[in-house]
């Protein structure tokens, strides 16, 4: 088991849109139970509370620290990394989880939507990093222990099928997180800081019931289940544990000489579209 004892984790979207394991929510949990402290921050203060009855239950409630705060506002994400820090002392690795797809093309989505595509799935990223790298400098300098930063991507920026559903917007932003990613990883390499993207396939989240459903009008989720099953060569989707579990070894200290790259978690997806 990879240990964690002794680091704090701070994760953005550490809820989900409903009952069940989001990614951030499940990598939350997974960190705090292989020994990390964790500030766990969401919008919704219930998809919050929901992270920390789970918490509580496990007993794992004196490791974790539950924040509102919308990631898309700078002043709200530099204050809860200050709470963070007064509390826990230091953050050691960061997750840029929040983000989510609006269907459309550049003619069918409105201005607002791409903008918010790009606030809500690319300017999360930027807002942690900006507010939590000086943290993790200051930490190198201090005791040569920078930290390491996992960002949450999406097939979505690399798989397109001929008559499919077009994300535009989300396409751009997570493509846009590999670059900035590894751009900020190349910035901060010689400070002891590891920057990675853990990019996800399809996963049977609480999302898929709750916005997929909605987005695609499909008036029988099991049957939008079914067919999200069969369109991965493995033939099931993952799932949130899947995520956290790639995000829990890039963040770790066995992945010390892994940066500025992206670790696909797809059941194979994007191999068999490209072949
Ligand atoms: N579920 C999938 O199939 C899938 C596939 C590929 C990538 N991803 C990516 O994984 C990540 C998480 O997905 P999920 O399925 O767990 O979603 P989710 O919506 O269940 O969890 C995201 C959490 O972020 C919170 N959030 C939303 N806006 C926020 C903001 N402005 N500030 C702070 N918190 C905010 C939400 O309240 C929610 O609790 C996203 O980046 C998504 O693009 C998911």
């Amino acid at each position: 088991m990879l240990n964690f004892e002794g680091k704090v984790a701070f994760v953005a979207g550490a809820g989900s849109v409903g009952e069940g394991w989001g990614n951030g929510k499940a990598t939350a949990v997974l960190l705090a139970r292989q020994g990390a402290r964790v500030c766990g921050v969401d919008l919704q203060a219930e998809a919050l509370a929901s992270t920390t009855a789970i918490m509580q239950a496990e007993g794992l409630a004196d490791r974790w620290l539950p924040l509102t705060c919308d990631m898309t506002a700078s002043d709200q994400v530099a204050s809860v990394v200050d709470e963070c820090v007064a509390k826990f002392g230091r953050i050691d690795v960061l997750v840029n989880n929040v983000g989510g797809s609006a269907p459309g093309d550049p003619v069918s989505m409105p201005e607002d939507v791409w903008q918010k595509q790009l606030d809500f799935n690319l300017t999360t990223a930027f807002l942690g990093c900006k507010h939590v790298l000086p943290v993790m400098e200051r930490q190198f300098e201090a005791d040569g222990k920078g930290g390491a930063i996992v960002n949450i991507g999406s097939v979505g920026a690399m798989t397109f099928q001929l008559g499919g559903r077009v994300s535009a917007g989300y396409a751009a932003a997570k493509a846009g997180l590999v670059a900035f990613s590894r751009s900020t990883a190349i910035a901060y390499v010689r400070k002891g800081i590891r920057v990675n993207t853990v990019i996800p396939g399809s996963m049977h989240t609480p999302l898929v019931e709750h916005r997929l459903v909605k987005q695609l009008g499909a008036s029988d989720a099991e049957q939008l289940i079914a067919r999200r099953h069969a369109a991965v060569p493995m033939g099931r989707m993952g799932d949130a544990w899947d995520v956290a579990h790639a995000v829990a070894f890039l963040a770790s200290d066995e992945a010390g000489y892994i940066t500025a790259t992206q670790l696909v978690v797809d059941g194979g997806m994007t191999a068999a579209r490209s072949a």
